[in-house]
Parts: structure tokens; C-alpha cells; sequence
């Protein structure tokens, strides 16, 4: 049994969560839910980063205290992530006191490592991504990230050595490929890297919302430094179950947010003496209905009025299911409601009822021999998720389902009787309750529900081959309904 750690980036609590939230925290609980079904000692760490001048200026706005305001909004990402069904092992806040202590320990020895100075930061910052901005990067005077204005800053800073570490980032890249991922976005954080890093300032004098500097306590930490720590802050570092869990498996995180995870972060674990991650993998971005999403836009989706309409299953299925994970695509309603009623209602709903329909009726026994079961291949699909390929992992479930279908009509089931029917019946069953295995990391209460109608124990991959069956079936209904368009 291997131990598994796997993140998602901790989420700005200045509002509440949108689609991109939800799609971050669905993809990362789909990764750890198929490593528990292969039957691994998963840790899977969410949370809320807190600290900042835009939380602390969203606090302003609402007439509260930071810690008011971040307290009244926390609690719509836990329930979020309840109503996502994500299985979090733990939900990290960056106010907690545990995350203090780390923070001040993991700055304390880059510290000592001789890595930070002080000095003056005279540039620019991006207050809604949180980022310093040279002069060279501003794009037509914007943020050359998100296009929204920057503001001027002038002020006493700590730098960290960041400059320092571009051989041995570069090391770790070619060491380590699969450290960046997906591959083809490895060579712009390489190119970047090769020419050359700049310190990086870790301390704001001007804004009050954060985590003490503990060498200057005029100053408070940068919220990224402060974030990034979270992922040790959860083991309890230094002390804690750290040596189990660390490195980290994988960090999941969106493509915007990369450069804060393959490069500032391992430079600081390298300082402080930690080793880097195994992985970070950087995801595509959704456009909302082909344009780029955004509040100022008026476009941003919220997870939950989607939930609503359509239920959860059928969202989480878009997501595996639209977009190849790493790259971009659209997120589009009508989208959806075509996959709910070609694919969820069409192939997968109308299989397990035509079949559940069959086996009820029928009286003799239900036993057979294997002849579905050719073309099922667990290994290929263990070494697609095992590449984060979930794209191409549903699909291949998907095709069971397809090849299930073409099945039912190649043995033209309804005309057979006696043995005949429960051979058919046999393949049937065993089938869907293969593809209600390998689904449920995609599709969990979907896959329980079927597992609930065959009337079988819950299973994992080693059940994932034709054998007896030894349910007791009980159909229940439609697993889907049809949306109208
Ligand atoms: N607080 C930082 C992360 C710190 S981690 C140590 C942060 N938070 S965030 O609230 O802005 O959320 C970031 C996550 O949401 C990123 O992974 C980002 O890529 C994802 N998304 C935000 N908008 C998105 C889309 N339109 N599409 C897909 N994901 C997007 O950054």
C-alpha cells in the first residue's frame, strides 16, 4: 500500500468559489478517489489562503474585520466541496495556528541558509493575482497575467535569494521530467528559468493582513510564501507524519499559477532544506461560453446554481469529460445538457435499465461465460490515471459502456430465453458492475447507485474482471433524466 499525497492550490477567500474552484478540487478528488480504489493510503489536502491585501481589502468593502470576513466566507467552500462530494483528508486554513508555527520555522531557516536580506522593492503589484510585476513584464501598463490594472509600490522589503537557485532548479527539471507537467508546458518554466530569476520580495510593510515576519515584525510574510507553505503546515512540519506523505505526489494547480509552484516553491524548499515535490501539474483554463471568465465580466459560474439544475454527478462527468485535463476549453450549458442526454441518459442510464430490466424478469439462473469482457483492458486504464489522463481513462470506460449496448442489440436480448437469456444477462451484469467500479472516482454516488441496484459489496480494482456474479438485483429507476433543451 503506497502512500499518496495530493493537493489543490488553496482558494482567495475575497469570494465565494466559481467553476474554476470547483473544477481544481473535482479533478484533484477524482486522482485521490481512484488512488484509494487502488488501494493506497491517500492524503488529500484542500483549503482557503486568507491572508493578503485583496482579502483584506474585500474585508474592507463588506465593513469587517479580516478575520470576520474570512470566517463568514470559509464556511461557502467547505459546504461547497461537501455538496461536490470531494473527500478532503483535511482543510487547510492559512489562519490557523499550526499553519503560523510552520510558516515561521520554514522562514527562520532560509534565513539561516543566508537567503534573505533586506532591501527596497520599487515595481509593481497585481493586487487581484497577488504577484509583483517588473516594469519590463507590465503589458500596455497592465498586469501581463490577468489585464487588470497594477499599483505603484515604493516600499522596505526582505528579498529571498531566488536568483541563486536557477542552476539547481534547472537540475531538478532535468533530474526529475516529470516534476512539470503535463510536458507540453515544461519548456516556457525552462526557457523562463534559463534566463535568468530575479530576488523575490517576501515581506509587505504596507499591508497589515498576514503572518508576522518574525526578523522585522514592522513587516508581515508575502502571501504566496505564506500559501505555499500550507502543503507542510498540513503534515504538521517539521514535526508531524511529514516524513510519510513528503515529497508531495502531486500538486494540482491551474496554469496560471505554475510559476509560484515549479519555481519559487521548490527554490524555497531547496533553502529551507526540504525536498521538492514529485510533481506539479498545471491545468487548462475554462472559457464560460467562449469568452474568458471573470466577475468584472459578468460571466462567472457559479458551481452550486449548476449543481441545482443538473446534479452533481452529471458536472463532474463535464469535467473528465470535455476537456483533455491540462489542456483549455469551454464550459457552456448546452454543452452539458448534450452529454447528459446523449451520454449519461442515452448510453450509460439506458444500459444498466434495459439490462436490470432483463434480469428481473427473468426466472432461470443467472450464469454464463465470459464474452464481454474482451477489450477490457484494467492495465491500460491503471496507466492512464497513473499519467493523469483522466480524459482518456473515462473514455475507455465509456467505450464498456458503448460495447455493452451494441451487445445487448448484437444478441438481440429480448428474443432470447433459457440459458441464452442468462449467458446474456451474465455478461450484462458483470459488465456494469465493472464500469460502476472503474466510474466511481468520476461518478461516485452514480457509481453506488448502481452498485446498490446489482445488489453487490462495495469492490475495488481487483474485482475489476469477469467472475461469478453474485448479486441480488433490485431495479431502482432511471439513473438519469432527460434535460430539455
Ligand atoms: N490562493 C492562490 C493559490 C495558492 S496555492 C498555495 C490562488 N487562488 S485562487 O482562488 O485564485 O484559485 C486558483 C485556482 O482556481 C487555480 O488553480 C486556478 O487555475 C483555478 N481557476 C481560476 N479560474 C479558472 C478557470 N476559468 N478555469 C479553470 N481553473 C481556473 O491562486
Amino acid at each position: 500500500m503506497a502512500d499518496y499525497y495530493i493537493t489543490t492550490p488553496i482558494y482567495y477567500v475575497n469570494d465565494k468559489p466559481h467553476i474554476g474552484h470547483a473544477y481544481t478540487t473535482t479533478m484533484a478528488d477524482m486522482l485521490a478517489r481512484w488512488h484509494r480504489l487502488l488501494g493506497d493510503n491517500v492524503f488529500f489536502l484542500t483549503g482557503t489562503d486568507e491572508h493578503g491585501e485583496k482579502v483584506q481589502k474585500a474585508a474592507e468593502k463588506h465593513g469587517k474585520s479580516p478575520k470576520e470576513f474570512v470566517d463568514s466566507v470559509v464556511p461557502q467552500f467547505i459546504d461547497a466541496w461537501k455538496t461536490f462530494n470531494i473527500t478532503n483528508d483535511i482543510f487547510m486554513r492559512t489562519t490557523d495556528l499550526q499553519h503560523d508555527k510552520t510558516v515561521k520555522e520554514f522562514i527562520r531557516r532560509i534565513y539561516d541558509s543566508g537567503d534573505i536580506y533586506k532591501g527596497e522593492y520599487e515595481g509593481w503589484y497585481c493586487v487581484p493575482d497577488e504577484t509583483f510585476i517588473t516594469e519590463l513584464q507590465l503589458k500596455e501598463g497592465r498586469c501581463p497575467y490577468c489585464g487588470r490594472t497594477v499599483n505603484k509600490v515604493k516600499e522596505e522589503s526582505y528579498f529571498f535569494r531566488l536568483g541563486k537557485y536557477r542552476q539547481r532548479l534547472l537540475d531538478l527539471y532535468e533530474k526529475h521530467p516529470g516534476f512539470l507537467s503535463p510536458k507540453y508546458r515544461a519548456m516556457e518554466t525552462i526557457n523562463r528559468v534559463k534566463e535568468g530569476l530575479n530576488d523575490l520580495s517576501i515581506t509587505r510593510r504596507t499591508v497589515k493582513w498576514g503572518i508576522e515576519f518574525k526578523q522585522d515584525k514592522d513587516h508581515v510574510v508575502y502571501v504566496w510564501l505564506d500559501a505555499l507553505v500550507n502543503y507542510l503546515s498540513a503534515l504538521r512540519w517539521p514535526d508531524g507524519t511529514v516524513g510519510r506523505f513528503w515529497p508531495a505526489d502531486v500538486h494540482i494547480v491551474g496554469k496560471d499559477i505554475a510559476w509560484f509552484h515549479t519555481v519559487i516553491w521548490p527554490a524555497l524548499l531547496m533553502s529551507a532544506g526540504v525536498e521538492p515535490p514529485k510533481m506539479v501539474f498545471s491545468h487548462g483554463w475554462w472559457t464560460v461560453e467562449g469568452k474568458k471568465m471573470g466577475k468584472s465580466l459578468g460571466n462567472a459560474v457559479d458551481p452550486i446554481d449548476i449543481i441545482r439544475k443538473y446534479g452533481v454527478d452529471p458536472l463532474r462527468y463535464y469535467f473528465a469529460r470535455e476537456m483533455p485535463f491540462g489542456e483549455d476549453g469551454d464550459f457552456s450549458e448546452s454543452k452539458l445538457i448534450a452529454r447528459i442526454n446523449g451520454e449519461l441518459v442515452d448510453d450509460l442510464g439506458n444500459l444498466v435499465y434495459r439490462s436490470l430490466t432483463l434480469a428481473e424478469r427473468f426466472g432461470g439462473e443467472i450464469k454464463g461465460t465470459p464474452e464481454l469482457d474482451k477489450g477490457l483492458d484494467i492495465e491500460r486504464i491503471k496507466a492512464l490515471m497513473g499519467n493523469l489522463d483522466t480524459f482518456n481513462a473515462i473514455e475507455a470506460v465509456w467505450e464498456r459502456v458503448r460495447c455493452s449496448n451494441r451487445y445487448i442489440n448484437e444478441k438481440e436480448a429480448w428474443k432470447l430465453r433459457g440459458e441464452q437469456l442468462g449467458n446474456v444477462i451474465y455478461n450484462l451484469l458483470e459488465s456494469i458492475r465493472i464500469i460502476s467500479i472503474l466510474l466511481s472516482p468520476f461518478m461516485p454516488d452514480t457509481s453506488e447507485r448502481i452498485r446498490m441496484q446489482l445488489g453487490v459489496e462495495k469492490q475495488g480494482i481487483d474485482q475489476c474482471r469477469f467472475g461469478e456474479f453474485r448479486g441480488k438485483v433490485k431495479k431502482a429507476g432511471h439513473l438519469f433524466e432527460k434535460v430539455k433543451e
